[in-house]
């Protein structure tokens, strides 16, 4: 188990590159398996789930190689396997093995999909695309013979659903169409793969037409991460620092950053630089997490820190209504919370240094942002959680000057 030791209580200045989205690399990497060619994917984050997903198509015959952040995958030849449970209930992202799997080999398990379990994760819509594109259950698989086109209306926006019904329209001869899809940023990144490899596709407010058929391989340059980018600006903040991110979307980021200066900071935006710094002003902020473009799931967890060394504020979540568990992990700094008809209340508190075991991904991300705030010593344990999302983290916090170490 990995330990991130941290001294905190030092302003963060100076600039980071943002890493390629692990929200975009994750459902290209599962959509090569649909694609009968050699894929090129270029800044492909380093990171512990982008791992474990090349791991599993490695598993069904892919063949990957890398140079630094690029990666060829060439998926002309595979072959049946169950991919490793343990490997599977690592990472969310192995529940796009549905529509890749049932469209390249006609069958997939219903495994235990894994990922961060701050709340009850369905997979009923995910199925229903699987069923409505032909497939059908059989025990704990879902097969079928042959895929025909589908006309797909979610019940709400769910980016995992949208994304495997993009996959298995993309390789299924003919028309589809999908309405109630999810607007992510990733999402679209995803759109953008499987154009490169041959699908065509349109994309509406209201609704997304694809014509699938044979793929060859496609070409990619993933975007750059609006979670990490976040977290990094939020960083500088929280520290009384200035951070400048360079090679995130200022667009993906308009809801941070319209919150970064309701809360009374100063954002500069120009070109692909985004920085931030704190000021005087400090107001109490109301946040409502919601799906894109609202304010991200992903980043409210990252903010509650921020909130409690300015003037405190309220959270919902409505993505995920019980993703409050990581207050519990920050109470050991002294944040102080309570969770009020489905909002999380934030009070304006003193951080103090702890020692504490990272949950999941984003509230292990929060704990490291007390522990970069508070004066003192700090150990966050089970780095590994907060890895698997944030590629090269102790190097890029040194260089914005925090004294930090992982062992
Ligand atoms: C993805 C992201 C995750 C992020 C989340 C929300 C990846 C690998 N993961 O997760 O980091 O926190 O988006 O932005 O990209 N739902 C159902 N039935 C389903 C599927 C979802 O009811 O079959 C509901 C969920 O309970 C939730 C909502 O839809 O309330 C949105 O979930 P969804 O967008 O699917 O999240 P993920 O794709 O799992």
């Amino acid at each position: 188990m990995k330990t991130i030791t941290v001294n905190g209580g030092r302003p963060l200045f100076g600039s980071v590159f943002a890493q390629g989205s692990k929200n975009a690399a994750l459902p290209i990497i599962f959509a090569t398996l649909i694609t009968r060619g050699v894929s090129e994917v270029r800044h492909l984050p380093d990171i512990g789930d982008v791992r474990c997903a090349l791991d599993i198509i490695r598993e069904l015959g892919a063949r990957v190689t890398s140079y630094g952040s690029v990666a060829y995958i060439d998926t002309r030849s595979l072959s049946f396997c169950e991919p490793s449970a343990e490997k599977i209930s690592k990472i969310r992202a192995s529940t796009y093995l549905l529509g890749s799997m049932l469209s390249r080999f006609g069958r997939c398990r219903l495994s235990a999909f894994g990922g961060c379990a701050f709340s009850d994760r369905p997979i009923d819509m995910h199925i229903d695309a699987c069923l409505a594109f032909g497939g059908r259950i059989v025990g704990n698989e879902i097969i079928t013979d042959r895929l025909h086109p589908a006309d797909i209306s979610f019940k709400k926006a769910s980016v995992g659903a949208t994304i495997n019904a993009l996959i298995l329209a993309a390789a299924t001869d003919g028309v589809s169409t999908v309405r109630g899809h999810a607007r992510e940023p990733h999402v679209h990144a995803l759109i953008d793969f499987l154009r490169s490899a041959g699908a065509e596709i349109k994309i509406s407010d209201e609704l997304i037409t694809v014509r699938g058929g044979e793929l060859k391989g496609g070409n990619i340059a993933i975007i750059g991460d609006m979670i990490e980018a976040g977290s990094y600006l939020t960083a500088g903040l929280i520290t009384g620092g200035r951070v400048s991110v360079i090679g995130a979307d200022r667009e993906d980021l308009s809801s941070y950053l319209a919150l970064a200066r309701e809360l009374g900071c100063e954002v500069f935006e120009r070109g692909s630089i985004i920085s931030a710094r704190a000021t005087e002003l400090c107001r109490r902020v109301s946040i409502v997490a919601e799906p894109y473009p609202a304010f991200a799931t992903d980043l409210q967890p990252i903010i509650a820190p921020l909130l409690a060394v300015m003037s405190g504020g309220e959270i919902c979540d409505r993505v995920w209504t019980g993703r409050y568990g990581y207050l519990k992990t920050l109470s050991s700094f002294g944040l102080s919370s309570r969770i009020e008809d489905g909002r999380a209340i934030i009070e304006s508190s003193e951080l103090q240094p702890a020692c504490v075991v990272a949950e999941d991904l984003r509230g292990g991300m929060a704990a490291l942002l007390c522990g970069l705030c508070a004066k003192g010593e700090s150990r966050i344990e089970n780095a590994e959680q907060i890895l698997r999302g944030y590629e090269n983290l102790v190097y890029k916090l040194r260089s914005l000057g925090a004294d930090v170490s992982i062992d």
